[in-house]
């Protein structure tokens, strides 16, 4: 019976938190840092994730603040939210770690929305974990209900939530943590203090990734390191697996001729096309006939696994950096983005490589008659 309960009927095994589903897409997290049965198999991700806030790198104006309300013990219901790979899951660990220390397992309880979305989730498993906190932890400091991927959840459920959050405000904490912000209803929004975390910085991404590389001894080239970076878009979460699966790749494969890390090695890694590739592509496309062009790029597609989305999204990055009138800039840029569009919706390969062939074509046009 609830009433009665003592800490351990919280932590029903003991050992492990409170965490009735594991996370979804992969993003498996150890919320205690305890050493894995095989250290070595271990995911950089969890490996370096980092253990406080000091570790965390990048939105020092959040953590910052999010420390000092901790301090003060002040924490409001919070709402994380931004792109993936970020650190929202690793700040909120890092504030449960410094809130509970050693009895952090029995003081949070860890859910993800997109596992077992739905009302029983909001009433049945963040209820009976919230309404025991009274009884077993009398003198303690509130617990927290961690929510992770909430956008996933129904707007019923979220419509739940909003009760139950009021509820329990006494003894519970909620932080709600999420991509897609507009997806939370605006009563939960209104209930939490929101923190938005942007894509990581390339320096802080950087610092981290050199952080790991002295960390594992791993061998990389200045320009590797750039390359995984770029790559990674301000996801710290890419640029650790990026890493990890090319470091696996040379310890399985000794005979391999480089055993470093280059920036060749990372864009081969991630089958992004590699810079020299987009560079001869862009050249077909700015002096080729259109079935001279269509059939180099074609076959370069077909050789080296090229994805067209990739050729498109890179193209136009060239494109971005070349010297042109804004005016046949803009057109291209517009086409480039309709037939990304496109092919996100499943259109043909080969026509698109067409439709881009045809509006370098125009450009070409375009940049003759201002030459004249
Ligand atoms: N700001 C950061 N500082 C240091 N490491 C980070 C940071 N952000 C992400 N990482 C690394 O990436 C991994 C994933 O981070 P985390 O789970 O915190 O991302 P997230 O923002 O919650 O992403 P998602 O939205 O996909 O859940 C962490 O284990 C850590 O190794
Ligand atoms: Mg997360």
């Amino acid at each position: 019976m609830a009433d009665v309960s003592s800490p351990m009927d919280i932590d029903h095994n003991g050992e492990k938190p409170n965490k009735p589903n594991s996370s979804s897409k992969g993003k498996t997290v150890v919320v205690d840092g305890t050493p894995p049965a095989h250290p070595k198999s271990t995911p950089w991700v969890e490996k370096y994730r980092p253990q406080s806030l000091d570790d965390v790198a990048a939105h020092r104006d959040i953590i910052d603040t999010i420390e000092r309300l901790t301090n003060e013990k002040k924490l409001p219901h919070l709402l994380l939210y931004g792109p993936p790979g970020t650190g929202k899951t690793s700040t909120i660990l890092a504030v449960a770690r410094k809130l509970y220390g050693s009895e952090y397992r029995k003081m949070i309880l860890e859910l993800n929305a997109s596992d077992d979305r739905g009302i029983d989730v909001v009433r049945q498993q963040i209820q009976d974990f919230a309404s025991s906190q009274s009884f077993s932890f009398g003198r303690a400091s509130v617990k927290l209900v961690l929510l992770d991927e909430a956008d996933a959840m129904t707007k019923d459920a979220q419509f739940a939530l909003r009760r139950v959050i009021e509820k329990y405000t006494k003894s519970t904490r909620f932080a709600l943590i999420c991509n897609h912000v507009n997806k939370i209803i605006p009563a939960l929004q209104s209930r939490c203090t929101r923190f938005r975390f942007a894509p990581l910085d390339p320096v802080h991404v950087t610092g981290r990734v050199r952080h790991v590389i002295e960390s594992e001894r791993l061998d990389v080239t200045e320009t590797g390191l750039a390359a995984l970076v770029r790559l990674s878009s301000g996801d710290m979460r890419k640029a650790l697996n990026i890493l990890q699966v090319w470091n696996f790749i040379l310890v399985q494969a000794t005979h391999m001729a480089s055993q470093h890390i280059t920036e060749e090695a990372v864009y081969l890694c991630t089958g992004n096309p590699l810079p020299k590739d987009i560079e001869q592509i862009c050249f077909w496309l700015l002096n080729e006939p259109f079935s001279d062009g269509f059939k180099h790029i074609a076959e370069m597609k077909n050789r080296k696994g090229l994805a067209m989305v990739d050729i498109v999204r890179e193209v136009t990055m060239f494109v971005f950096r070349i010297k042109m009138p804004s005016d046949v800039r803009v057109k291209l840029i517009n086409d480039m983005a309709d037939i990304e569009y496109r092919l996100t919706f499943g259109c043909n390969d080969k026509l698109q490589l067409g439709s881009l062939i045809a509006s370098f074509t125009g450009a070409r046009s375009a940049l003759v008659a201002v030459a004249k």
